[in-house]
């Protein structure tokens, strides 16, 4: 089995709540699967219109992935636009696609439903992002929710592909977390970068310690017992917990705790969970040609696998020499 997934960069570091919600399952996977992880460089033109602002959100999201434990020996970690078989696929594949498949796609009809007028980028979205998957043979694509229907074009296109040419390519599925539990944010609020209430992932100590001080609570009176449910300082020490530690802590609210000190001891806890990423963080960006490096290595493993099968495809379409 061979998994691959995608992100766009086009934003900088993630919080707490992306960690648990997303890159912790893409990074576990690893151990278990051939992993493809990239940087959709290519996808992220639609939205961010800045060079510097490209290259800044591309190292952060490199620089996420290796800090959380992505191990470039294990898994390939590489940049959409190095391996340029991508674009060409995508070509070949938008002459299978159907105009009314990408008339129903989501972020397509959003940007309608908005008023305004898409560009051919984003219209088209859903066919590159098809030979993203097919050109890896990937058979799991873990992705958000919002990204489901993506998955589905994609096997619908390949379908469609191996129906005219005979059988190229492998039918991806999505994977979806759809039992992690969404983080809350300090406001209590979903955790998201767009609510401003985050708790990024490498903030100092000192500023760590801050945001979960302001981690919004109700008046209870230390000594007055708590409830778990819908208390935002719980769900965050649960998400990093084990089963016995969540209990344990389940029986202080339980006994009364006050919100202070509950601070304090989800602090000391979440900076030793984070330490290890935070230190590989810092490691990384005092030698910034670290990233490149690993991003260059993992480019060409991915091309020693998009090559040939490309060639293969060619092949298949009849675009060669003459015989
Ligand atoms: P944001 O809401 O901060 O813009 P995104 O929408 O970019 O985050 O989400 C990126 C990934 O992180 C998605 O897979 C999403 O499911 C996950 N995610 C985002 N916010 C949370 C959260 N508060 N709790 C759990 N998962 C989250
Ligand atoms: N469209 C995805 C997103 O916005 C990113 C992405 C691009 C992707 N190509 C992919 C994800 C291929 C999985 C597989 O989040």
């Amino acid at each position: 089995m061979r998994v691959l997934s995608g992100t766009q960069p086009s934003h900088d570091h993630l919080h707490i709540g992306n960690y648990f919600g997303a890159l912790r399952q893409q990074v576990a996977l690893q151990q278990k699967y051939e992993t493809l992880i990239f940087i959709a460089d290519l996808h992220s033109m639609n939205s961010v219109r800045n060079a510097d602002e490209r290259q800044r959100y591309t190292r952060a999201v490199a620089l996420d992935f290796l800090a959380c434990g992505l191990d470039p020996a294990q898994a390939i970690l590489f940049r959409q636009s190095d391996v340029p078989e991508v674009c060409e696929l995508a070509w070949y594949l938008s002459t299978v696609t159907p105009m009314g498949l990408l008339e129903r796609g989501h972020a397509y009809k959003d940007k309608l439903a908005q008023g305004q007028s898409a560009n051919h980028g984003l219209f088209a979205y859903p066919v590159l992002m098809a030979a993203d998957i097919l050109l890896y043979r990937a058979d799991l694509v873990p992705v958000g929710r919002d990204q489901k229907q993506h998955v589905e074009m994609a096997r619908d296109i390949a379908q469609r592909f191996n129906h005219n040419y005979g059988e190229t390519f492998v039918l991806p599925e999505p994977v979806i977390g759809e039992h992690t539990a969404v983080l809350r944010g300090l406001d209590g609020r979903k955790m998201s970068k767009s609510y401003n209430n985050t708790i990024p992932l490498f903030e100092s100590e000192k500023r760590l310690r801050k945001l979960i001080m302001k981690i919004k609570t109700n008046s209870l009176e230390p000594g007055e017992p708590k409830e778990t449910e819908d208390n935002t300082l719980f769900e965050i020490y649960k998400a990093f917990a084990t089963e016995e530690e969540t209990q344990a802590i389940a029986k202080r609210y339980a006994e009364g705790i006050a919100w202070g000190e509950m601070k304090q001891l989800l602090f000391e806890y979440i900076n030793e969970q984070l330490k290890p990423a935070r230190e590989e963080y810092e490691r990384l960006i005092a030698n910034p040609g670290i990233v490149e490096e690993e991003l260059q290595k993992g480019a060409e493993k991915a091309r020693q696998r998009s090559a040939p099968f490309l060639a293969e495809i060619r092949d298949r379409i009849g675009i060669r020499r003459l015989g």
